[in-house]
């Protein structure tokens, strides 16, 4: 008999963290489908993965577009089948130091659309292919900008609001679905990509080692929990 490979989705994974998860995610043994909102970005990036042979696709998502997210999630039931692994990684940070009162709307609006309404609609798009084979795991990369006891200080308002309510969704999923489904949150830590900037003390490498373990926890794992280098957060 055949082993069908587990196939691990990531949004936003043609650069920074998100590019090597789907790389660490190959390396695993998983079939990975990496996306992208721009289709020459991905296209590329997943050809420079391939070409180690790695077992990597693109399909394109923008996941501030919901017919996009849809469209993609029929390509993936058509092609695959299942997603056992799904991990909400792409994200922005638009905030302009300024405080949340004083900011552009559109600054708030475009955070929320993208950290959290993003990742609500990918995760209602793409359950049902984890319902139907009783099996998934989902990992939002949240910050530890979206801890309750952020709020106590000003700044950042726009990008710690969108990760105060992923983390709120992740609970709030995980008390809703049945099944081996589980949904976690992680903060990746500061991280050199281009939203971290070159300062930043963690490599991508290093933040993706550091989030994986969630795509494999077993049925008895932690489910709506939100955790940093595997210890989990209060938040
Ligand atoms: N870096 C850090 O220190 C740090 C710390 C805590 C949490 N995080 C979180 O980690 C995740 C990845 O961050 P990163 O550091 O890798 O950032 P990054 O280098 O700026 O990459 C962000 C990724 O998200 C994608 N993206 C943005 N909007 C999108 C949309 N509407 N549809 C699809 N993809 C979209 C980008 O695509 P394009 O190339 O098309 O723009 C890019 O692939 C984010 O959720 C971030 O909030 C990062």
């Amino acid at each position: 008999m055949v082993h069908e490979k587990q196939v691990a989705l990531v949004t936003g994974g043609n650069r920074g963290i998100g590019y090597e998860l789907v790389k660490q995610l190959a390396l695993k043994g998983f079939k990975v489908i990496l996306t992208s909102r721009n289709p020459e970005n991905g296209h590329e990036a997943a050809q420079k993965l391939k070409q180690s042979d790695l077992d990597v696709s693109f399909v394109v998502m923008d996941v501030d577009n919901q017919e996009s997210i849809h469209q993609a999630a029929i390509i993936v039931n058509d092609r695959y089948g299942r997603v056992d692994v799904l991990i909400n990684n792409a994200g922005v940070y638009l905030d302009e130091n300024e405080k949340l009162l004083n900011m552009r709307p559109s600054i708030l609006e475009g955070t929320m659309g993208t950290n959290f309404f993003g990742a609500y609609h990918v995760i209602r798009s793409f359950i049902p292919l984890m319902e139907k084979q009783g099996y998934g795991r989902i990992i939002n990369i949240s910050s530890e900008y979206g801890a309750m006891s952020e709020m106590s200080y000003q700044g950042v308002g726009a990008y710690k609001l969108s990760k105060l309510a992923l983390n709120g969704l992740t609970r709030l999923v995980a008390a809703e679905i049945n099944g081996d489904i589980k949904i976690n949150a992680v903060d990746p830590g500061w991280v050199s990509s281009d939203m971290g900037g070159p300062s930043a003390p963690r490599t991508p490498k290093q933040a993706a080692e550091s989030i994986l373990w969630l795509a494999t926890i077993g049925p008895e794992g932690p489910n709506g929990e939100f955790f940093r280098d595997g210890k989990r957060i209060d938040w």
